[in-house]
């Protein structure tokens, strides 16, 4: 696969860049008075099965200090570090150390993996969501909802998709060419990022919150006791569904568009 070809290039040239910028993405020590949710899991990947066990958003909502949030919901805050800690001591796996990755290498990444994901599981919602609303809608009008919300959920997401293969990944591309060859193309611009990364970022607020109300609606993917199998398998395929989206959005919004914007302000 490509992402996988050209790794070890990419992952000398990430290093070369991740020691240019002022965020050390590798090597963060962990604090969570002082850290926002995005910043831990950003530098330490593995972090975010645990922020997820604790019902803490780490893609979208990610901008708030960790302290804050636990106060908030009420987590104890010396628990969750101890957790934090413990994953961090596991052996890492190379493929999974993202932050060290350079932008071209999780755009190949987030392109093979989770758009083609995307692209694989949204007919299936569809076809679920639509013959348990068919079949089971006149005593449970949640399900009639969850099926406008799903087909509301895939047209967002496949304009979203289409945007950035089409205008936003082929330049951040372009600017990884330019930084490669030295170059200051009269193409790169800070400004013409700041724009499409605001309009990603805020399209992705907007699919985890339609996630969000499909996991209220449905008392967090919970089918009832008699449900068929149907109705069941689209529950999971729907829970599935958004942690791959949260790691999606995750690889979006807290590594690759800082990369590129850094990327972007390297060459002006
Ligand atoms: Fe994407
Ligand atoms: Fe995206």
């Amino acid at each position: 696969m490509p992402w996988q070809r050209e790794k070890i290039f990419e992952l000398l040239e990430a290093y070369v860049f991740t020691s240019k910028n002022t965020v050390n993405w590798r090597f963060m020590e962990i604090d969570l008075e002082n850290q926002t949710v995005a910043q831990i899991v950003g530098a330490h990947y593995r972090t975010a099965e645990v922020f997820r066990r604790y019902g803490i958003d780490f893609c979208c909502g990610g901008q708030a200090k960790v302290a804050d949030v636990c106060r908030r919901k009420g987590i104890d805050l010396a628990q969750l570090q101890a957790e934090l800690e413990d994953v961090l001591e596991q052996p890492l796996a190379p493929q999974e150390d993202f932050a060290s990755w350079s932008p071209k290498l999780l755009i190949d990444y987030i392109e093979e993996r989770h758009h083609t994901y995307v692209r694989q599981k949204l007919p299936l919602l569809l076809q679920y969501s639509k013959k348990v609303a068919k079949v089971h809608g006149h005593g449970h009008p949640e399900v009639i909802a969850l099926a406008k919300w799903i087909s509301a959920l895939a047209d967002e997401l496949e304009a979203h998709l289409e945007k950035e293969e089409r205008e936003l990944f082929p330049y951040v591309r372009q600017l990884v060419q330019a930084y490669r060859e030295g170059q200051a193309s009269p193409a790169v611009s800070s400004d013409h990022l700041e724009h499409p990364l605001a309009a990603m970022r805020a399209e992705h607020e907007h699919a985890g919150s339609l996630m969000q109300k499909m996991r209220q609606l449905t008392d967090g993917f919970t089918p009832p006791e008699y449900a068929c199998n149907t109705w069941r398998v689209l529950y999971q395929l729907l829970e599935e569904f958004e942690r791959d989206l949260h790691q999606h959005v995750h690889l979006e919004n807290n590594l690759l568009f800082p990369k590129a914007a850094s990327l972007a302000q390297a060459l002006v």
